[in-house]
């Protein structure tokens, strides 16, 4: 593990909710046991349905949250809330960047205020920073005096994607970056994120609830359920011979053109269970096919050869 410039080791964030009178409290287990390394100019994707803690492992990577246990590192160095010299060097792009943008500002200043609060640069420094930036990810120069409710969804994303990117940090979040785009427009946004990744050696901790969207971007694979890592490993492992029964479902479900893959539909049964109440043993039992008494009571460990690890009794072939 050495290089990486982040790293999650065993990292956990429980969250205490009340339920109301009467009743006691209870404990979420949003994310739980979830290690990784994530080298520069490579993707790590965090793939799962709502719920399963992506955005959870997004607020502690990014320093906004501590972990309830498990350390993170970024760079090397034991990362924490209020560090702000490690902070700067993880930045996020969010799904939404209707939310993220401030509606009564106007591009250039968007852009200029993180050069503004963390850089000595002067006002003509920073425009031209900004006016680099804005060309690099495809804004044209009478966009920086713009608001972003002037722009469609893809361009207000490479908007988000180029105040991430101001500060040059080595980490870029991405959650869910392209979800609410068109699809025509989720290509262009991808691929553009990928040319910054070779330009800038980026590493990316790209989050997605499917599997498709990450097939061409990511280096390695986290699939989660309910707070728990489930599959992990090489993404072209991962998408060839997927071993546990929740990853074969999700790219079943996945429109993804492989001559050589049977295309058998896996029908997932039954709802997500709470998070409140995960079910004993391995969380995915009661929608699992393969289930057994074993699985019902005894929870799996990631196990497997090499790089590529899964959390199965029964994993597939
Ligand atoms: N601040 C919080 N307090 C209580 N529960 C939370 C909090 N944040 C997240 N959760 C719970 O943790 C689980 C994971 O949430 P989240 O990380 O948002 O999942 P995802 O982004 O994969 O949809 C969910 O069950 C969610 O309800
Ligand atoms: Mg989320």
């Amino acid at each position: 593990m050495t290089g990486a410039v982040l790293e999650g080791r065993d990292l956990a964030r429980f969250y205490t909710v009340n339920r109301g009178l009467f009743k006691a409290d209870a404990t979420v287990k949003a994310l739980n046991g979830v290690s990784f390394s994530l080298h520069s100019g490579k993707t790590l994707a965090v793939v799962g349905e709502s719920g399963c803690g992506k955005s959870t492992l997004a607020r502690l990577v990014t320093m906004i949250e501590n972990p309830t246990s498990g350390q993170l590192l970024i760079d090397g160095k034991p990362a924490h809330v209020g560090d702000r010299s490690l902070r700067s060097q993880v930045q996020i792009v969010f799904q939404n960047p209707y939310g993220s943008l401030n509606p009564r500002q106007k591009v250039g200043s968007i852009l200029e205020e993180p050069l503004k609060i963390n850089t000595n640069l002067d006002a003509a420094a920073r425009r031209r920073k900004v006016e680099e930036m804005m060309a690099r990810v495809g804004l044209r120069p009478e966009h920086y005096g713009r608001y972003p409710h002037m722009f469609s969804g893809g361009q207000r994303q490479r908007i988000a994607i180029a105040r991430a990117l101001i500060l040059r940090p080595k980490v870029l979040v991405l959650d869910e970056p392209v979800s609410a785009l068109d699809l025509s427009i989720q290509a262009q946004v991808l691929n553009l994120l990928m040319d910054l990744q070779k330009e800038m050696g980026l590493a990316y901790l790209f989050i997605s609830h499917g599997l498709s969207v990450v097939h061409h971007i990511a280096d390695e694979v986290m699939v989660m359920y309910l707070g728990r890592p489930v599959e992990t490993g090489p993404a072209a492992e991962v998408f060839a011979r997927p071993r546990h029964p929740y990853t074969a479902a999700l790219l079943s479900a996945t429109p993804i053109a492989d001559p050589d893959r049977e295309k058998t539909r896996i029908r997932l049964q039954g709802e997500l269970p709470s998070p409140l109440k995960p079910p004993s043993g391995c969380h995915f039992n009661p929608r699992c096919w393969k289930a057994q008494d074993h699985c019902r009571q005894v929870s799996p460990e990631l196990t497997g050869e090499g790089a590529h690890q899964y959390a199965c009794h029964f994993p597939l072939d």
